[in-house]
């Protein structure tokens, strides 16, 4: 299965991505989780990906297609992939369909998951993340057992920078102007999936692998 996630900042994309990719056994591709492993890592791509990060802005397009084709290009992406957070904008929805062609690849599904814009800011900024393995906490909605401390390796909980009230606005600002017409783009070709994301996280994972075994 080829499909993408999408969504605005804090919908639960990343959250439903760990159950859709265990159920389909397929790689999940997250563009910010790559950019965010490249700024701790200090490598050229992440200090220029911080620069946007960091205020909420797109990192620019011609950078982050370079980025995905490589990745689609590894083996473990034969059988399919989970795209999550990319495309973005239309260029690179374009960009995208133009590299599957090439390689004799089509998307199958698109899962939009929509949220209001309320719920997105308090999802995000009570949003808690593994320093040692990422997995991601919420603090009233998905608490870990203990607090501060990862269920599942021990490690510290801490915050991602872009998690303000303030960044996370700019976050929704831009997803509005420059990710929403893909909703528009991708049911235009008949691939698109809508997902309420309110309801609890356990209901959307179902509802969502209910949509796509369909
Ligand atoms: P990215 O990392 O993709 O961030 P985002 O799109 O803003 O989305 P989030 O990761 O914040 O939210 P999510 O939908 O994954 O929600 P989650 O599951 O964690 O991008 C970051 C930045 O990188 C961008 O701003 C940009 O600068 C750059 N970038 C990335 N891709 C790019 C691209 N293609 N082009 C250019 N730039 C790019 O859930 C959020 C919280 O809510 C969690 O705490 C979770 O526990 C909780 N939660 C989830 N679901 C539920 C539920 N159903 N009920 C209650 N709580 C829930
Ligand atoms: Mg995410
Ligand atoms: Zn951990």
């Amino acid at each position: 299965m080829r499909a993408i996630l999408l969504g605005p900042p804090g919908a639960g994309k990343g959250t439903q991505a760990e159950t859709i990719v265990k159920e389909f056994s397929i790689p999940h591709i997250s563009t910010g989780d790559i950019f965010r492993k490249n700024i701790k890592e200090g490598t050229p791509l992440g200090k220029k990906a911080m620069e946007y990060m960091d205020q909420g802005k797109l990192v620019p397009d011609d950078l982050t297609v370079e980025l995905v084709k490589d990745r689609l290009l590894k083996d473990d992406c034969k059988n399919g992939f989970l795209l999550d957070g990319f495309p973005r904008t239309i260029y690179q929805a374009d960009a995208l369909e133009d590299f599957l062609k090439e390689i004799g690849q089509s998307l199958d599904y698109v899962i939009n998951i929509s949220v209001r814009k309320e719920l997105l800011i308090e999802r995000a900024v009570g949003r808690r993340l593994c320093k040692n393995c990422g997995q991601a906490y919420h603090m009233s909605f998905n608490k870990p057992l203990k607090e501060g401390v990862c269920d599942k390796c021990g490690g510290e909980l801490i915050q991602r920078k872009d998690d303000t009230k303030e960044t996370v606005e700019n976050r929704i600002n831009v997803y509005r102007e420059q990710t929403e017409p893909l909703i528009d783009y991708y049911t235009k070709k008949g691939i698109i999936v809508n997902i309420d994301g309110e309801k609890p996280i356990a209901q959307v994972s179902q509802d969502i692998i209910a949509a796509l075994r369909k």
